[in-house]
């Protein structure tokens, strides 16, 4: 597993005691801070492969320590081997959840969702806080919210928590607004969408979310292009910088969809706060947290800064910046709400 160091700010959780656990069910990942691992964030890949069960299969999984969940006649390499065993195979794995949410068109969703929490989270001691991430209401995620809300939280009753969903783009002023006192505007551009959260004094005033994220990056491209995904994938992961100009086909149609995603992201941002009636009256600049992993390529922040600046803009910003772990914010930030209630 992945393990990322978790810099909550917070010593409250004290060696081997576990009392809160945050807890990121992305479309691309899901991401668990705090419980016994205290201060590090441990990753699996929310996605899998399935082949037909055989005990040679079974053998040779087992001895090359992959997690796989057998149903019947197959079996589902999930979590982080999903991707090694897709490759073997040259599949694309499945995924349980698609722009922010369980994806009905995929039988086995639930029980590998089911699977990978359960494989990074521990049982719960008595009534341990839970805090989960779910996304703002948006064209993408709407009447299905209430839906995917209840079932994560049944899983993770089933473990043995209290849970609590938080919105995405709190928990990211949560992970990183501590200093402006939880005041200012947290975003998050993940896989399957893009989630924003306009805070004040820790309150969500504003929530919003928009169907686009790196997915709808990678099928765009790789349409256009007419190149596999998972290299459109791949090249944007590694070597994408949209502070250059772009050198070829791919990274050019790259650079024309990121674009168009924060284009998106900003003009709604925009509409909500001109539409919006109950914000309160703002005596100072807020801050601006980017985050999530369709925000990590190079020159991402500086795209986004001069679109804002661009259009103009209804509330004074005072600064944008950059989440400090930007894969881990959102599960940082839920960690953060969990620990408060408990205190
Ligand atoms: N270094 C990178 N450069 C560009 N994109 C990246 C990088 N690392 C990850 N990504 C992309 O980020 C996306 C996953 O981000 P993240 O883990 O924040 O999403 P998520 O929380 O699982 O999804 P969501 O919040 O939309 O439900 C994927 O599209 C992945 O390709
Ligand atoms: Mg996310």
């Amino acid at each position: 597993m992945e393990e990322n160091n978790v810099a909550t700010g917070s010593s409250a959780v004290a060696d081997g005691e576990v009392n809160a656990v945050g807890l990121d069910i992305g479309t691309s990942r899901i991401v668990m801070a705090g419980g016994p691992n205290g201060h590090k964030a441990v990753t699996q890949l929310n996605a899998f492969v399935g082949v037909p069960y055989s005990k040679m299969t079974e053998a040779i999984l087992q001895q090359n320590k992959m997690v796989f969940y057998r149903n019947g006649k197959e079996l589902f390499v999930f979590g982080n081997d999903s991707e090694r065993f897709a490759s073997f195979f040259n599949a694309v794995p499945r995924r349980p959840m698609q722009y922010g949410v369980l994806n009905p068109q995929e039988p086995m969703g639930q029980q590998i969702i089911q699977s990978i929490i359960e494989s990074i989270l521990p049982r719960a001691r008595k009534n341990e806080l839970l805090s989960f991430s779910v996304p703002g209401k948006g064209d993408g995620a709407d009447t299905n919210l209430v839906y995917h809300e209840a079932i994560l939280k049944n899983f993770a009753q089933s473990l043995g928590y209290e849970a609590k969903a938080v919105n995405e783009g709190l928990a990211v002023v949560f992970a990183e607004l501590q200093n402006e006192n939880f005041t200012g505007i947290g975003i998050s551009c993940g896989g399957g969408m893009c989630n924003v959260c306009v805070a004040f004094l820790s309150v969500p005033m504003l929530t919003f979310s928009i169907p686009l994220g790196g997915d709808y990056i990678d099928s765009s491209v790789s349409s256009v292009v007419d190149e596999p995904i998972t290299r459109v994938r791949l090249i944007k992961e590694e070597s994408l910088d949209l502070s250059r100009q772009p050198k070829d086909k791919v990274s050019s149609a790259l650079h024309i969809y990121y674009e168009e995603v924060i284009n998106t992201l900003v003009t709604k941002l925009r509409e909500e706060f001109e539409n919006s009636r109950q914000l309160p009256k703002l005596d100072r600049a807020m801050p601006i947290v980017l985050s999530g992993g369709t925000a990590k390529p190079k020159g991402f922040l500086q795209k986004f800064e001069s679109i804002v600046k661009s259009g103009g803009f209804p509330v004074q910003i005072s600064d944008i910046r950059m989440a400090s772990d930007p894969l881990t914010a959102t599960a940082r930030g839920c960690y953060i709400a969990a620990m408060s209630e408990v205190r």
